[in-house]
């Protein structure tokens, strides 16, 4: 009998806690839906004390996610237990609450100014109060890597003590290296006298590259929860990623005999979801999700495949969900046809949505001759910013060739009114930039700029991400479109609708009449 790996996803909280990932509301909700078909035991939802967004995506999702436990986010004091326990409540008896303290001597010293006593205390409190509130309790000592074995253990101890049934040993600055890390669960399984009554979970960051590896090593000294994300999303370096994690596991069972509740083959269907949702692109070379991760290029390589798929390939393509999405759907397909597809990729629509992604799937259709899931994701992508645009593109036209001055002309829609202006640029997405820029302010600094050619093809869509930032705030948006200016211009408008109090500019006249 092989053993369980319990499979917590953090993208939602952690993931989403990466710079210039942020999500909406909806946003969250399409990447909750995918993670449960996916096959994660638990969803990190998020964190609802820190803000009311955060609490109603947590709700909504403990409401209408079914399948997963939910977890919500809790520092280790009382408002923020009372409110993470209001927002899992809807998944009854699913619910958790992920409570946590530093427990390293820098973090008790200079971040929480406690002593090794008081932060005991704390613990053990909270983790009884959430056990009050919640079926399930989780603690996290956090920057357990560096913490002091003894007062790590009988930490442990107290929250177990407490009615904590799941002990996270978080590495929080990926500072450990496998066999240290492993040994630390290994120590603690070993000397807390109560570690029976609970599971224990890792939560490695990718500080030095090594999340991934010392996740395993907990597993192999008896951790069977590990905390990861999709891409390897997260603070800073990430997380561990869930992707390498399973598959790992599946494809070395003769090291490892612990089974996971993955549907693998979702695997890249849900990377392409996350990375398109936030904006942060997946590099080609990735493990398991990257573009090139099963291209052959080489002579040898692809002399040894064509003999035999095994010389150069451990695990194939389609078991982690590549090639299987070339369902070629076009403008005979009809909403059957799409409804099936969306379904197989986790996204559940109902009537009235499904008819809104139908027109706009139509109208793609004309444009492209075969529309592969990529395409579906981004025409979702641009239905769910529906609702929160301020600014609607309403025309655009660009000009440039060798020896012009790129120009370009938009009409946007801001909040029922037409306003025009016209630009000249360094090129036609350039110019179209500073005319859409011209109308609205805040109109945000240019952090980023990227496109992707979400299939192949010269008819492939292209997919625009920009990145502003506003004072303190970064946001991201996309576009798609076969015309890579308008993809521009969708990708800046849909970032500038995620600026708070974005208005119509009054005067913008050095922008007109070029
Ligand atoms: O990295 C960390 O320690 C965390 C905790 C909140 C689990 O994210
Ligand atoms: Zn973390």
């Amino acid at each position: 009998m092989s053993d369980r790996l319990y499979i917590f996803d953090t993208t939602l909280r952690d993931g989403e806690q990466s710079p210039g990932c942020s999500m909406n509301i909806d946003e969250k909700m399409r990447v909750a839906h995918a993670l449960a078909a996916l096959g994660v035991d638990i969803i990190e939802a998020g964190f609802p004390i820190a803000s009311p967004g955060d609490f109603e995506a947590v709700y909504r999702i403990a409401s209408e996610v079914e399948g997963p436990h939910i977890a919500g986010l809790a520092r280790a004091s009382a408002r923020d237990i009372e409110r993470a326990a209001e927002a899992v409540k809807p998944a009854g008896d699913r619910g958790r609450i992920h409570t946590f303290i530093a427990t390293s001597p820098i973090h008790m010293q200079a971040k929480l100014r406690m002593t090794p006593e008081q932060v005991l205390e704390r613990a053990v409190d909270a983790v009884r109060l959430a056990r009050s509130l919640v079926p399930e309790v989780e603690f996290s000592a956090e920057d357990a890597g560096r913490s002091k074995m003894d007062f790590l253990c009988r930490i442990v101890e107290g929250a177990i003590a407490a009615g904590a049934r799941v002990i996270n040993i978080p590495d929080t600055v990926g500072y450990m290296t496998p066999d240290e890390f492993g040994e630390r669960i290994r120590t603690l399984i070993e000397r807390v006298p109560n570690s029976d009554q609970a599971i224990f979970s890792v939560h490695c960051h990718n500080d030095l590259g090594l999340a991934v590896a010392n996740s395993l090593a907990a597993v192999e000294y008896g951790a069977r929860q590990v905390e990861c994300t999709i891409n390897g999303l997260g603070e800073r370096a990430g997380n561990a990623s869930l992707e390498e994690i399973v598959m790992i596991l599946r494809t070395r069972t003769d090291r490892y005999d612990i089974e996971t509740g993955i549907d693998t083959k979702r695997i890249v269907p849900t990377s392409k979801l996350v990375s398109q949702i936030t904006g942060m692109p997946v590099q080609p070379n990735k493990a398991i999700v990257g573009a090139n991760a099963f291209a052959h290029e080489s002579g040898i390589h692809q002399d040894g495949m064509l003999k035999h798929q095994k010389t150069y390939e451990i695990m194939t393509p389609e078991s982690v969900g590549w090639n299987t999405n070339r369902m070629v759907l076009g403008k005979h397909s009809g909403r059957a046809a799409l409804r099936a597809r969306y379904e197989a990729l986790g996204v559940e629509l109902d009537a009235e949505r499904l008819n809104d992604v139908f027109e706009r799937f139509k109208v793609l259709a004309d444009k492209k001759k075969d529309i592969f899931d990529e395409d579906l994701l981004a025409i979702l992508s641009e239905e769910t910013e529906v609702d929160i645009e301020r600014v609607k593109l309403v025309s655009l036209h660009a000009a440039s060739g060798t020896g012009d001055t790129p120009v370009a002309a938009v009409e946007l829609d801001i909040e029922g009114e037409t306003h025009k202006a016209t630009a000249e640029g360094d090129g036609p997405v350039d110019a179209a930039f500073k005319a859409i820029k011209s109308l609205v302010e805040p109109n945000g600094q240019l952090l980023l700029y990227s496109v992707n050619a979400i299939t192949s093809g010269t008819d492939a869509q292209g997919e625009v991400t920009v990145r502003l930032k506003d004072g303190e705030r970064i946001v991201n948006g996309q576009g798609s479109d076969t015309d890579i200016v308008v993809a521009s211009a969708k990708a800046l408008i849909s970032a500038l609708n995620k600026l708070p109090n974005m208005h119509a500019r009054e005067v913008h006249a050095q922008y007109s009449g070029v």
